[in-house]
């Protein structure tokens, strides 16, 4: 059997992710071979840091939602089981639908991140997205996701493969010095991937939508605390319909 797991060198210039093998092959080995690609060392961790820190500042200084806001920027610390897959998952997710309304100082962190992966993504799917809601159809989401120590998880589930195709979860945060533990897990085929030791801090992972997929618990153990920065960070790049 093939390698499931392809790290793929990468460069991240002038605001532009260059990865080391081209798109089509990217697309095919993702696509059609069931393989995850991991464009290794994207971001500097710095640049992570600083984007975590202003995230969460904002989180704490913005009331918690009660309910989703797919046109605006908002937060929810979620305790629950999805309906229609019955997952349950604790997490606390920022969301960022409205990147003009935050403030410009984390309006500029957000794109420093967000904008490579609008162009990589394009670059990869040719959709052509922007951070715009149109007047119909699907958009990007931009969301940050933090699995608190003490307990954060998400359970087994699954996607539509469209209008996705290909979606991205970039690691925020490094094992061993912001995490203790806890990573994405995979079935492909039948076999089970679990990236916690594969993905580093500033690593983007591409992977079909609709493989089934879940995130391991952090360490009970660990004080859980929602005030609180501790935990895993990741980026995901979401693009659905909310009207649809
Ligand atoms: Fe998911």
């Amino acid at each position: 059997m093939s390698e499931r797991v392809i790290e793929v060198g990468c460069d991240l210039r002038d605001g532009a992710i260059l990865p080391r093998m081209e798109h089509a092959e990217i697309v095919d080995r993702v696509m059609e071979q069931g393989q995850l690609l991991l464009l290794k060392g994207v971001f500097p961790y710095e640049q992570l840091a600083d984007l975590r820190g202003a995230v969460a500042a904002w989180g704490r200084e913005t009331p918690p939602a009660d309910i989703d806001d797919f046109a605006g920027n908002y937060h929810r610390r979620r305790c629950m089981i999805s309906r229609l897959q019955q997952a349950p998952h604790v997490f606390h997710d920022y969301n960022f639908n409205d990147l003009a309304a935050a403030s410009p100082a984390l309006e500029s962190k957000l794109r420093g991140l967000f904008e490579p992966l609008r162009g990589l993504y394009n670059g990869l799917t040719g959709a052509g997205v922007e951070f715009e809601i149109p007047a119909a159809g699907p958009y990007v989401h931009p969301q940050l996701i933090q699995y608190p120590a003490g307990g954060g998880f998400f359970a087994r589930h699954w996607h539509n493969l469209l209008p996705q195709q290909l979606g991205f979860i970039v690691s925020l945060s490094q094992r061993g010095r912001d995490f203790r533990n806890g990573g994405t897990c995979f079935e492909i085929d039948g076999e089970v991937i679990d990236m916690e030791t594969r993905q580093d801090a500033g690593d983007i992972l591409i992977w079909r939508y609709d493989h089934h997929h879940w995130v391991s618990q952090s360490d009970l153990r660990d004080k859980f605390d929602w005030d609180s920065e501790a935990g895993r960070w990741v980026a995901t790049f979401a693009y659905f319909d909310p009207r649809g």
